[in-house]
């Protein structure tokens, strides 16, 4: 995976949630949670410049296990290494599972987890509402520290 230009990540603070409702605005294929509730989690932004790009919200759902809660950029910042600089700072902290569901048609989200060594672990018929959609869930073990060019190897399973 290329980085391109220079993304900045930090954790998320209150003074970010008007841009984080803006982006999620602007991201019909995300999950639509209030921002305010994303800080009772571990949630990083990310700066391209003076521009605050993109998020990504980490929620801790039992010991050394996770699931991604959200994860958005703004449209005219994607493809530029956005989320993958969120992924990678976000790894930081480690987890020995994560979990994310993903629409069956968001085949943008599906290729970057995929490219970070996620795998489909299961199908939720109808999961989600508007329009009615499958859920994929993915998982990845051994969330620590991913590298530019995702893991290296096949993940333990
Ligand atoms: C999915 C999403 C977060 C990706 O963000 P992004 O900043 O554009 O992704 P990146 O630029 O970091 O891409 C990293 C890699 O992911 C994959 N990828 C990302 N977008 C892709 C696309 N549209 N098509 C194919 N592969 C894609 C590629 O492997 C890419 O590496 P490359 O550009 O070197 O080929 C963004 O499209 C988005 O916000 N979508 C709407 C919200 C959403 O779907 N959230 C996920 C909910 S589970």
């Amino acid at each position: 995976m290329r980085r391109r230009g220079m993304v900045d990540t930090r954790r998320m603070t209150s003074s970010d949630l008007p841009r984080i409702a803006e982006i999620q605005a602007h991201s019909p294929e995300a999950a639509h949670w209030k921002p305010e509730d994303y800080l009772h989690h571990q949630c990083w932004v990310a700066e391209s410049g003076p521009v605050l790009a993109g998020f990504l919200v980490l929620r801790e759902t039992a010991p050394g296990e996770a699931e991604i809660l959200n994860l958005a950029v703004d449209p005219a910042c994607r493809r530029q290494g956005v989320a993958a600089a969120l992924l990678r700072a976000a790894s930081l902290h480690r987890f020995e599972r994560v979990f994310l569901e993903v629409r069956e048609s968001n085949a943008a989200a599906r290729a970057l987890y995929a490219a970070f060594g996620f795998i489909g672990s299961g199908v939720r018929p109808n999961y989600y509402a508007c329009p009615n959609e499958a859920g994929i869930v993915m998982k990845l073990q051994k969330w620590y520290g991913l590298g530019d060019e995702g893991p290296t190897g096949p993940p333990d399973v």
